[in-house]
């Protein structure tokens, strides 16, 4: 049952790396951000980096039992017409698997007028002040302790202002002097933006002159934006998504920025934290399996049958979505082929997922239609998506973009086929199985259309029929080497750049 094991590889000197973001597993989730802030910190921890993660603490951690230990004492951040009381708590990341001695800690910024409230991102007035106070509250926190980061690595809208709180707000402070900032982009869809009016009570009045001039002439101020200005190098999580934002197709208004900064722009591929994703040590799944022993799948095939209330034992292949329910998802190009797959074949799909309604509407219909064929839980559920992963044959992910998605990974390693469309990591990660060549590890299509994914789901079906060649795409899955610690090598490759590149 035993997976290849990552070659070691040399020890780098000890960096001092802060990752601000404003979610991480398993304290806080709603998309794949979470589970790399975590495992990238995790995987930097144990190659002996100096690592630092920073979160809001927010309400749910409280209620999820997720207690911090006192940290930082309080103290008062002052912002035009009010003061902000912030403290920091620690709280330890579960120890994994390849967890040797301390477990990394990570940094709650504890503001509870800005975060104990439900839910993580808000539509309220002060939504750009909650992320302007937790960027600042993190360099403020690093003055109280004195430790001087060699790269903040800030991720998405909700740090972008951090290279410029930094650049324009600190930089007087020599515990900064070498400090450079890394942006990632984990998602060109969400931009922060805000009307410009908001600028003064972010206390940015002083650095306006620094922030976008035509934006705020347009009347408003984009943080995403304003962190590809100012961060010394930006990255994102695909080598093809690093392409594809330069284009204005994919680009959301912000393609010519990026294509301006496109020498200090890399894309580099998720991890997965095998320690959480890998069938041999799941807890969350029915039964153990791995690349020499598939019994066990078939076990957890038929649990997520059951737990669905589906009918058992379809001649077809069991289909699988785990996903937030939006637009990026692709997901209107199911209703002209599912019906009729649903109707022609005895073929099962097991949904899990919540998001906009009328996604979920579309989902709860295809399930009253085909009730011994469909299963949907909405919801987010983490155990249920291990099983799910598990117990399908196919994995659904036509995304219209997809920066870099992790579940094609986690398919990969649990012997799931992922279909899925070509576009940012999907392209880069699942390998169009060519049945001439015998190789490949999933199915592809590449037209953003229905008539595209319909080929690719009867490819599925054709090759379902052939069990030996269907084995073999497992088995090149399975062993596919996506862990955190290959990919974090390239991340010590880049801070190493980011640290020493003098033109940034
Ligand atoms: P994105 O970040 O765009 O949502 P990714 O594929 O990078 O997409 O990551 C999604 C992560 O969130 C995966 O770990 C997936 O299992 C998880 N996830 C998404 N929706 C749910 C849900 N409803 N319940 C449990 N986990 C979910
Ligand atoms: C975003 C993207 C997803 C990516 C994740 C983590 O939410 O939509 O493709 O895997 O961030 O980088």
């Amino acid at each position: 049952m035993a997976f290849p094991p990552t070659p070691p590889s040399p020890r780098r000197p000890p960096l001092r790396i802060a990752i601000v973001a404003s979610e991480c597993a398993p304290f806080a989730k709603t998309g794949g951000l979470a589970d790399v802030a975590s495992a990238l910190g995790a995987a930097l921890w144990r190659r002996g980096h100096d690592v630092r993660v920073f979160l809001p603490n927010y309400r749910s951690l409280g209620e999820a039992g997720h207690q911090g230990t006192p940290g930082l004492d309080t103290w008062t951040m002052e912002f035009p017409g009010r003061s902000i009381d912030v403290r920091t708590l620690k709280i330890a990341l579960p120890a994994s698997e390849n967890d040797e001695g301390e477990p990394l800690q990570v940094e709650l910024v504890d503001a509870p007028t800005l975060f104990d409230r439900d839910g993580f991102y808000g539509e309220e007035a002060d939504e750009p002040l909650r992320w302007a106070a937790f960027n600042r509250a993190v360099l403020e926190a690093f003055q109280r302790t004195g430790w001087s980061p060699d790269v903040i690595h800030a991720n998405d809208w909700h740090t972008g202002l951090l290279p410029l709180i930094l650049r324009a707000g600190y930089k007087w402070d020599q515990l900064f002097a070498d400090t450079r900032t890394l942006l990632s982009i984990h998602n060109l869809g969400y931009q922060g933006a805000f009307p410009a009016s908001s600028v003064e009570m972010l206390g940015l009045d002083r650095m306006r002159d620094q922030l976008h001039q035509e934006r705020l002439q347009q009347g408003s101020i984009n943080f995403l934006e304003t962190g590809l200005l100012h961060a010394h190098w930006l990255s994102t999580v695909s080598k093809t998504y690093a392409r594809e934002i330069q284009t204005e197709d994919q680009g959301f208004a912000l393609d010519g920025i990026l294509r301006q900064r496109d020498d200090h722009l890399v894309g580099i591929v998720n991890g997965v934290d095998y320690a959480d994703w890998s069938p041999d040590v799941d807890p969350h799944i029915a039964a153990p399996f791995g690349p020499d022993d598939l019994a066990g799948k078939r076990v957890c095939r038929d649990a997520l049958l059951d737990e669905f209330n589906l009918a058992p034992d379809p001649k077809g292949p069991v289909y699988g979505i785990v996903s937030r329910m939006t637009g990026q998802k692709g997901f209107e190009l199911l209703p002209e082929v599912l019906t009729p797959l649903l109707q022609q074949n005895d073929v099962r799909l097991c949904v899990l997922g919540s998001g906009e309604k009328k996604l979920e509407r579309y989902f709860q219909w295809l399930r009253d239609t085909f009730p011994d064929k469909v299963g949907v839980y909405f919801g987010y559920k983490n155990p249920l998506s291990h099983r799910i992963e598990a117990g399908s044959d196919v994995f659904l992910m036509p995304s219209r973009y997809e920066p870099c998605g992790l579940n094609q990974l986690y398919s990969l390693r649990y012997g799931t086929l992922p279909l899925v469309r070509a576009t940012g990591g999907l392209a880069d990660t699942v390998e169009r199985y060519d049945p001439e060549a015998g190789t490949g590890t999933g199915f592809v299509f590449y037209e953003y259309e229905s008539s595209a994914l319909d080929g690719a789901l009867r490819h599925s079906l054709d090759v379902w029929r052939d069990q030996d060649a269907w084995a073999g795409i497992q088995c090149r899955g399975m062993l596919v080497d996506a862990s955190w610690e290959r990919q974090v090598r390239e991340y010590e490759d880049l801070y190493a750049t980011v640290m020493t590149d003098v033109h940034a």
